[in-house]
């Protein structure tokens, strides 16, 4: 009987369950906690260390401070396949709540390539109700940055925001999704469909981002219609072709060349006159 609860158990933990992307990457913030000579306590990589007790800590923003923006970010290594981000705030117990809540108001959540371009995709922004200090966005892209963002520079704010001291302090952030190129899947095991652009594919469905070229349909395994050809199936087959029928990858003609033309696609005139 215990045994079967602890498989129930093991089960329900063992499905469901993407990869952990964030675990143990590289990390910087905008700022850090005043710390000499114990900054290694408030540094950007403790949110990605898997110790709930362990938080990043960035100098203050607000009113009463001069930084009024504040900002973290995690480098996955390479473009992923994202499926959430789950960020998980300080919590300093029931007396503090309603403060801790109200410092985390108003954050975003923005997933990059590069770092040049980190604020163009938005994946999460909060407002005007007060975030769960634990709280978790399904935000399903490929992507290689994700960053989190808040400011206190505007001039009102909805009811419960914190604006004058307002400390970030990030315990854990959570990057799930799939690690290996060319799979999806809530195990990361079923693999992309073989003719999608860059084997990428949604994470939870497999259709394609886009198709190699001579490929169509949201799986990418039809071929161009006839009489098509190349990258979206947007090149017409030469009008030389018999039948008007080519190769949909590459153009040549499927039944070689009308009367009168030669070549790899019919183009060339054939001088069979004398
Ligand atoms: C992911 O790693 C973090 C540490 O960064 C850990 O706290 C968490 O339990 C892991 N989550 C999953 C879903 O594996
Ligand atoms: C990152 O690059 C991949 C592959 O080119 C693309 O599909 C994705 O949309 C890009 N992500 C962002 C956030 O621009
Ligand atoms: C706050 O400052 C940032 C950075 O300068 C800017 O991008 C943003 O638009 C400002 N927000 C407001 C509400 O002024
Ligand atoms: C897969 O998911 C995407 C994004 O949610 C959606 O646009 C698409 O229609 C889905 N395709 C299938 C076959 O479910
Ligand atoms: C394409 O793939 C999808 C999903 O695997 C499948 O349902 C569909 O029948 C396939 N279509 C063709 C034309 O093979
Ligand atoms: C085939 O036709 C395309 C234009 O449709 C042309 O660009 C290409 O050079 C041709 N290839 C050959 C081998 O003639």
């Amino acid at each position: 009987m215990e045994f079967l609860i602890l498989l129930l158990f093991m089960h329900t933990f063992s499905t469901n369950a993407y990869d952990n992307l964030s675990e143990g990457r590289s990390c910087i913030q905008s700022s850090t906690w005043t710390c000499v000579p114990s900054c290694h306590l408030y540094a950007a990589n403790n949110a990605v260390d898997g110790d709930m007790n362990t938080c990043m800590r960035s100098k203050p923003i607000g009113s009463s401070f001069p930084d009024k923006t504040v900002w973290w970010r995690v480098d996955l290594g390479d473009i992923k396949s994202i499926y959430s981000i789950r960020i998980q705030f300080r919590d300093y117990g029931k007396q503090y709540y309603h403060r801790q809540r109200g410092r985390l108001g108003g954050f975003s959540l923005y997933i990059s390539n590069t770092t040049e371009i980190q604020w163009s995709n938005i994946c999460y922004r909060n407002g005007p109700e007060l975030p769960p200090l634990d709280f978790i966005n399904i935000c399903t892209i490929y992507g290689r940055y994700v960053t989190f963002y808040n400011e206190r520079n505007g001039t009102t704010y909805p009811t419960g925001y914190e604006t004058s001291i307002v400390l970030t302090e990030l315990c854990e952030v959570i990057v799930t999704g799939c690690h290996k190129d060319g799979f999806y899947g809530q195990n990361c095991d079923l693999t992309c469909p073989l003719h999608c652009q860059d084997r990428r594919c949604h994470i939870t469905n497999g259709t394609c981002l886009g198709c190699t070229a001579g490929w169509i349909g949201e799986f990418c395994n039809k071929t161009c219609n006839e009489g098509w050809y190349g990258d979206k199936c947007s090149r017409h087959c030469s009008f030389n072709c018999q039948r008007g029928v080519c190769h949909n990858v590459h153009g040549e003609c499927s039944y070689g060349c009308k009367p009168g033309w030669k070549g790899s696609n019919c183009s060339q005139l054939q001088c069979v006159y004398t």
